[in-house]
C-alpha cells in the first residue's frame, strides 16, 4: 500500500478520530440485521486499543437528508459495538458540540466512544470545511477506514484529513489488496459475472473488464437489455431502452478485443414479481409477450458455472435475477455455489451480491467479500476514490 497505514504512525496515547463505515441495515425496531460491517472494523479497533490509543469513532448511518432523525441514530450500533468487543463502548448524542467535545476531552487510553450519525448535519454531505475542523478538532490523528463510504468526498471521511495527520485504517488496506488482484495483472483466465438491474450502473466497469477479462458472464434483468439489443422479444422484462446503443456497442467492442461475452442461453418467467406466483423456464428466444424475465434458467447456470470452474480470477457483481423472491433466486443461488466452489481467487462485490452470499451461507469459501457496494464498483472501474485519495503517501 503505496498510502500511510496504521502501521506508519505513532498512536500511542493519542486520541484517534476513526471513520468507520458503520451504515448497517436496521428493522423497523431499530434492530441491526447485518452486523458484517461493524465486525469488519475490529481489526483496527483493536489495533488502536492494544497500542494505548483513545478510540473515536465517527460514521452516518442511511441518509437523514441533513436532519436529525431517531431512526437514523447510531445508539443501536454501540450497543451491538460492545457486545461483539467486550468491552464498554461511550455514546455521543452528537457527532460535534459541547458533549462531544467532552466525552473526547475525557476519552482515556484504551477506551473507545462513537459519536453520533455525521449526517444529522447538512454540512457532512457538502464537506463543508468548518464542520471538518470541528470533527478533526476532537482528535490528534485521523484513521480513514470506511472502505464503504470511500468513493464520497464527505467532511467527516475527506474533510478531516486536511486538519490532522491521516492514515488508512486496515479495513481500507484489505479492501484495496483483494480488489486489486482483479484489478491489476489478475491471474488467467479472469471471469467476471455481472448481474443486477441496469446497463447504466456498469458501464464503466464493462469498460474496464473489456481490457482485462477473458469472460463476462450476463445475467440479472440487465441481460434483457443485451437480449433486446440483438433482436430478441422478451415479453415484459425490465429494458433500458436507451441503453440499448450501448448494449450493441459493449458486445462488439467484446468481439473485437477477445473477450468471451456470454448472455443467458434460458430464462425464468412469470406473470407477476411475487412469491408464490407460477412461474416458467423458457430459452431466451422464447419470452412470451405478457411475461417478465426474473432470472437465469438452470441451463444457463450449468454454462457459467463450467466456466467458472476453470478460472483462477473470479470477480461477481449484482445478483442473477430477483434473488429477495425464492422463486426467483435459484440462478444466484446455482452461481453462488459455483463461485464458492472455484479453488481461483474470489472477490464479491459489496451489496446485494455479498448478501446474497452471506444468506446463502459461501461467505467463508470465497477469497473476498467486499464491504463496500458503490465504493467495489467504482474502485472496480479504474476510479480514484476520494477517501483514499486524500491521505498522504507513504
Ligand atoms: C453504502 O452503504 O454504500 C455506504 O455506506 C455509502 O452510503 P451512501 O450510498 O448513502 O452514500
Amino acid at each position: 500500500m503505496y498510502k500511510k497505514t496504521l502501521t506508519d504512525i505513532d498512536v500511542n496515547n493519542k486520541k484517534v478520530l476513526v471513520r468507520v463505515d458503520f451504515n448497517v441495515p436496521l428493522d423497523e425496531h431499530q434492530n441491526i440485521t447485518d452486523d458484517t460491517r461493524i465486525k469488519a472494523a475490529l481489526p483496527t479497533i483493536n489495533f488502536l486499543l492494544k497500542h494505548n490509543a483513545a478510540v473515536i469513532l465517527m460514521s452516518h448511518l442511511g441518509r437523514p437528508k441533513g436532519e436529525i432523525k431517531s431512526t437514523f441514530s447510531l445508539e443501536p450500533v454501540a450497543k451491538r459495538l460492545e457486545e461483539i468487543i467486550g468491552k464498554k463502548v461511550l455514546f455521543a448524542h452528537d457527532c460535534i458540540g459541547d458533549e462531544a467535545k467532552q466525552a473526547a476531552r475525557d476519552l482515556k487510553p484504551g477506551e473507545i466512544l462513537l459519536l453520533e450519525n455525521t449526517r444529522f448535519y447538512p454540512e457532512e454531505k457538502k464537506n463543508d470545511p468548518d464542520f471538518a475542523e470541528e470533527l478533526a478538532a476532537l482528535g490528534d490523528i485521523f484513521v480513514n477506514d470506511a472502505f464503504g463510504t470511500a468513493h464520497r468526498a464527505h467532511a467527516s471521511n475527506v474533510g478531516v484529513a486536511k486538519y490532522i495527520p491521516s492514515a488508512l485504517g486496515f479495513l481500507i488496506e484489505k479492501e484495496i489488496e483483494f480488489l486489486n488482484k482483479a484489478l491489476v495483472n489478475p491471474q488467467k483466465p479472469y471471469t467476471a459475472i455481472l448481474g443486477g438491474a441496469k446497463i447504466s450502473d456498469k458501464i464503466n466497469l464493462i469498460d474496464q473488464l473489456l481490457d482485462k477479462a477473458d469472460s463476462i458472464l450476463i445475467g440479472g434483468a440487465m441481460m434483457y437489455t443485451f437480449l433486446k439489443a440483438l433482436g430478441y422479444s422478451v415479453g415484459k422484462s425490465l429494458v433500458e431502452d436507451d441503453k440499448i446503443p450501448a448494449a450493441l456497442e459493449i458486445m462488439e467492442r467484446a468481439k473485437e478485443k477477445n473477450v468471451n461475452f456470454y448472455l443467458p442461453e434460458d430464462t425464468i418467467v412469470a406473470k407477476e414479481m411475487e412469491e408464490g406466483t407460477e412461474f416458467h423456464s423458457v430459452p431466451v428466444n422464447a419470452i412470451p409477450d405478457n411475461m417478465i424475465g426474473l432470472d437465469i434458467g438452470i441451463l444457463t447456470v450449468r454454462k457459467y458455472a463450467e466456466i467458472i470452474k476453470l478460472s483462477k480470477t473470479v470477480i461477481w457483481n449484482g445478483p442473477m435475477g430477483m434473488f429477495e423472491i425464492s422463486s426467483f433466486s435459484h440462478g444466484t443461488k446455482g452461481i453462488a455455489r459455483a463461485v464458492a466452489a472455484c479453488p481461483g481467487i474470489t472477490i464479491i462485490g459489496g451489496g446485494d451480491s455479498a448478501a446474497a452470499i452471506e444468506k446463502l451461507g459461501f461467505a467463508d469459501k470465497v477469497s473476498h467479500i467486499s464491504t463496500g457496494g458503490g465504493a467495489s464498483l467504482e474502485y472496480l472501474s479504474g476510479k480514484e476514490l476520494p477517501g483514499i485519495a486524500i491521505i498522504p503517501d507513504k
